[in-house]
């Protein structure tokens, strides 16, 4: 099978996974991380065949919703690209790239590095940051019943993963314990250049928010 048939049948197999996810982590999320990783890797060198698997399959089974259990994903990618033929060097890569993807909480720490990684994860970053960045904070705070804000609670950028997880901090909380981090974490020179555009946005929509919040305009 050629890469552009195995990417149509991931492409058709992640989107019946996806089929009930919440709207941060839908279909749509995969697509804008899909062609924002294609963008970046244009001038990257790398395995673009790694990058669009890695792209597609990175959020199939978010943990957030099963248990915590943080190895079903990978599972699952694993399972499908071995029914599909992938050779195995390619599989152990793109199952790698999955595993070390996710910025949990202030986590950025990683284990494994490569070229591809870099690109597919400044990819999922840059749809964290700017106005979809935005809508899917908010979305997920509404989902997890958070306040706007409020601003009695200040931020805590130290929290552990489970105290980052269990968290009622409102949302605007959020924008300082990761959104308005990941700008200096980007990986690659478009991601950087996409990065701080977005990153201004994020600012202005905090001054207008502020100013709102206070009644000034
Ligand atoms: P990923 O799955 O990409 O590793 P997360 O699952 O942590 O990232 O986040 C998915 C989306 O939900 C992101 O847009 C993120 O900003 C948002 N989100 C995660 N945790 C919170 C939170 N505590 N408050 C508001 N939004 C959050
Ligand atoms: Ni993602």
């Amino acid at each position: 099978m050629d890469n552009t048939d195995i990417i149509s049948k991931t492409i058709t197999f992640v989107k019946g996974q996806l089929e009930n996810a919440e709207g941060g982590h839908d279909w749509f999320h995969i697509e804008r991380v899909y062609k924002n990783a294609l963008l970046i890797a244009k001038e990257e060198v790398c395995n673009l065949q790694v990058v669009q698997l890695s792209a597609l399959l990175h959020d199939i089974a978010d943990s957030k919703f099963h248990n915590g259990d943080e190895t079903i994903g990978p599972k699952i990618a694993r399972q499908f690209l071995e029914s599909e033929k992938v050779p195995d060097a390619i599989i152990n890569h793109v199952v790698l790239i999955i595993e070390n993807i996710s910025f949990k909480g202030g986590n950025f720490d990683k284990k494994f590095h490569s070229a591809e990684l870099d690109v597919v994860q400044d990819a999922d970053r840059l749809d964290a940051i700017g106005a979809i960045g935005i809508a899917r904070a908010f979305n997920y705070g509404g989902f997890k019943n958070r306040a706007l804000y409020d601003p009695e609670i200040a931020p805590n950028t130290n929290m552990t993963i489970d105290e980052y997880k269990n968290s009622q901090a409102p949302t605007l909380n959020h924008f300082y314990e990761k959104l308005l981090l990941l700008k200096d974490k980007m990986n690659t020179s478009t991601g950087k250049k996409i990065a701080k555009e977005r990153h201004r946005f994020m600012e202005n929509f905090l001054a207008q928010f502020y100013a709102e919040w206070e009644g000034e305009k």
